[in-house]
């Protein structure tokens, strides 16, 4: 089902119950943290995100791709961030919510997110040459600032191969470029490229083998050239091994995945890093855990019964997330 219609009528984010980021990012610059953004295509893993959030008091970023939007169809995923609010509201514990567009990659898309009531979106122009990139970039500025939705570009390029994010080759960002790509542009973000990438095969290491420490060098020159401006790290996932063994254990077959040290995702937090982004972890919970039951009880034959227990894991993995890892636990 594909499903990227422009909305017929516009609704502002603001009476959707959503927040822009420019605060969150404030507090997480101040606090020394980093908000999380995190990847939802279904009820589970929303719910998921969600729970784990008010749980550990964080603010959160809830992502939407392209590829999400063909998968769930956009009026139910905006409709199912709304609902997250209003359950929110309804335990009496509400947090901060901002609903993002990731990865979008035409204006028209996302033109289309602001419509639908997005409070923040991707541009995502950095595979375009320079002058391209800050053309396309600042024309959705233009549109979203006057909405009050806040906007993240991004300069660099990211390897890996997800649905709608591909590039072979990863381009580390030139901190050269940041002063003028932000100043030209108007952006409230920027997302670098210091080494992370997309997807769980994030290097090629054999088993024991430690991966290459991320750019320190590039993050610290970039916030010397923009001092206090917040910064993106998107392909920030840590594929953890427990949970590969766990898939490969009950029939899978995952081999040479590696991802970010947690400890190196923790020194970026503290840093101008003020959102990681997360998605491939929540995959490879949830199929683990999948796999465990179907395994376990080859009988079991209720959705309820095999992807309950895989929500659950993801309520604890991004718990531990936000308390271990990102810094965000407890800033609510
Ligand atoms: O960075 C990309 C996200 O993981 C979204 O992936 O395009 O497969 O939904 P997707
Ligand atoms: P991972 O694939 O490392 O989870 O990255 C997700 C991401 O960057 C979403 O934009
Ligand atoms: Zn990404």
């Amino acid at each position: 089902m594909t499903q990227t219609a422009i909305a017929a009528s516009s609704v502002s984010y603001k009476d959707l119950g959503f927040v822009n980021t420019r605060s969150m990012f404030d507090m997480a610059m101040k606090g020394g943290y980093a908000v999380p953004a995190y990847n939802f295509n279904n009820m589970e893993q929303l719910q998921a995100i969600i729970t784990a959030c008010v749980q550990s008091r964080s603010p959160v970023i809830l992502q939407v791709s392209k590829g999400a939007r063909d998968y769930a169809n956009a009026t139910l995923l905006r409709w199912m961030g709304r609902g997250a609010v209003e359950m929110m509201k309804e335990l009496g514990k509400p947090v901060p919510v901002a609903l993002h567009l990731d990865h979008g990659d035409t204006f028209e898309l996302c033109k289309s997110c602001i419509d639908y009531g997005f409070s923040s979106v991707m541009i995502d122009a950095s595979s375009k040459p320079f002058e391209e990139n800050v053309a396309l970039t600042k024309k959705v500025v233009d549109y979203a600032h006057p909405r009050e939705v806040s906007v993240e570009g991004e300069l660099g390029v990211l390897a890996g191969i997800e649905d709608d994010v591909s590039a072979e080759k990863s381009h580390y960002t030139d901190p050269k470029d940041v002063e003028a790509f932000v100043k030209r542009t108007g952006v409230d973000s920027l997302a670098i490229s210091i080494g992370t990438s997309h997807g769980a095969y994030k290097f090629k290491v054999k088993p024991g083998e430690k991966v290459p420490p991320l750019r320190f060098d590039i993050l610290e020159e970039v916030e010397r050239r923009i001092p206090g401006f917040p910064i993106v790290l998107h392909g920030s996932s840590s594929v953890p091994q427990d949970y590969i063994a766990m898939i490969n254990k009950y029939g899978g077959k995952m081999e040479g995945t590696a991802g970010i040290p947690e400890e190196q995702l923790r020194q970026a937090a503290k840093s101008a890093v003020c959102k990681i982004n997360i998605d491939s972890d929540g995959r490879l919970v949830m199929t683990a855990v999948i796999r465990k039951v179907f395994t376990e009880k080859p009988g079991e034959f209720d959705p309820r019964k095999y992807i309950g227990p895989a929500r659950d894991a993801l309520v604890k993995m991004y718990v531990e997330k936000n308390e271990k890892v990102l810094g965000s636990a407890g800033r609510v």
